[in-house]
């Protein structure tokens, strides 16, 4: 295998790379005044199995043109097999069509990612695995909800209650608790699909004095992080933190999260942010070694 760190992922790809002791491709990449992409590839990859490291948060249209661009080239210069390792895959929350009318369009990047010769994927904690089944080739999602779970564990929060911001991310929870051996539980959220206004359900939860830490895989605008601490702070709840495996954190989401009382927001490198703390690259480059050439 051959590691190409796209310009999304440069630190992780060289991460995953060293954890491998295998070969990185150089890349030469820039935008132009326009904002097109250009990139060259500035190594050998000819008859080489070539992992595209390209993570596809915003500017989500801009990485995925890069790793179109990325696997086309890699293609056109002779590489065995494309892989691409896609720890955000973007698009992926609208994996069908919700109104009438509406483009599927994790449909659509996986048909752009298979015309580039992709034929292997692997990402992180996509929204909703149903979305891989648009994907015409291999696909595999891991999870890093147990890597953000054993974060908190170290740091003294064995016994902490796992909370899912929405049913969606229940599964989350069970995961957390299972290492921090607490409680877990989840509130209800209904998402108005034209205002995209969230409602949140005042479920009551077993949380007074209890530290709580709040799993989810995107915090985008912060908004289902703020009502789920709101509701936990009226139920008596000590310390809340949150946990997130994709901090897309747009616009003042953090500091948002912040002011409304949560002590901390812990994501991973999936996607670059300040609070990017805990790395994925031991997960991927664990998965790698187990693919066949
Ligand atoms: C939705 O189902 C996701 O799991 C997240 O809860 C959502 O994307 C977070 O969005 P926001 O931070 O804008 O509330």
């Amino acid at each position: 295998l051959i590691i190409i760190p796209g310009p999304s992922s440069q630190v992780l790809g060289k991460k995953i790379a060293e954890l491998l002791k295998t070969e990185t491709v150089t890349l030469h990449y820039k935008r132009f005044p326009d904002g097109e992409s250009y990139i060259r590839l500035e190594g050998e990859i000819k008859n080489k199995s070539v992992v595209v490291v390209q993570t596809t948060s915003p500017p989500q249209d801009t990485n995925l043109m890069q790793l179109c661009l990325i696997a086309d080239a890699a293609r056109n210069h002779g590489a065995k097999k494309i892989i691409a390792v896609i720890p955000y895959m973007a698009y992926a929350r609208q994996d069908k069509q919700f109104l009438p009318g509406e483009a599927v369009s994790i449909k659509t990047i996986a048909n752009m990612l298979s015309a580039n010769g992709i034929t292997q994927l692997i990402t992180v904690n996509i929204h909703a695995e149903q979305a891989l089944k648009n994907f015409n080739f291999t696909t595999k999602n891991l999870s890093a909800i147990p890597l953000l779970a054993e974060h908190f564990k170290d740091k003294g929060y064995t016994g902490a209650f796992a909370l899912a911001p929405d049913k969606g991310a229940t599964k989350y929870a069970i995961e957390a608790a299972k290492i921090l051996k607490g409680e877990y539980g989840w509130l209800q959220k209904e998402r108005d699909r034209y205002t995209g206004q969230i409602t949140v359900e005042r479920k009551k939860l077993n949380v007074k004095n209890k530290d709580v830490i709040i799993f989810d895989d995107i915090i985008s605008t912060g908004g289902t992080i703020v009502n789920a601490v709101k509701i936990l702070k009226e139920q008596g709840a000590r310390k809340i933190f949150t946990a997130c495996v994709h901090p897309l954190l747009i616009n003042d989401a953090q500091n948002k999260i912040i002011q409304s009382g949560a002590e901390e927001i812990i994501g991973t490198d999936c996607v670059p942010s300040p609070v990017s703390k805990v790395t994925v690259a031991p997960l991927i480059a664990d998965t790698l070694k187990t693919l066949k050439e």
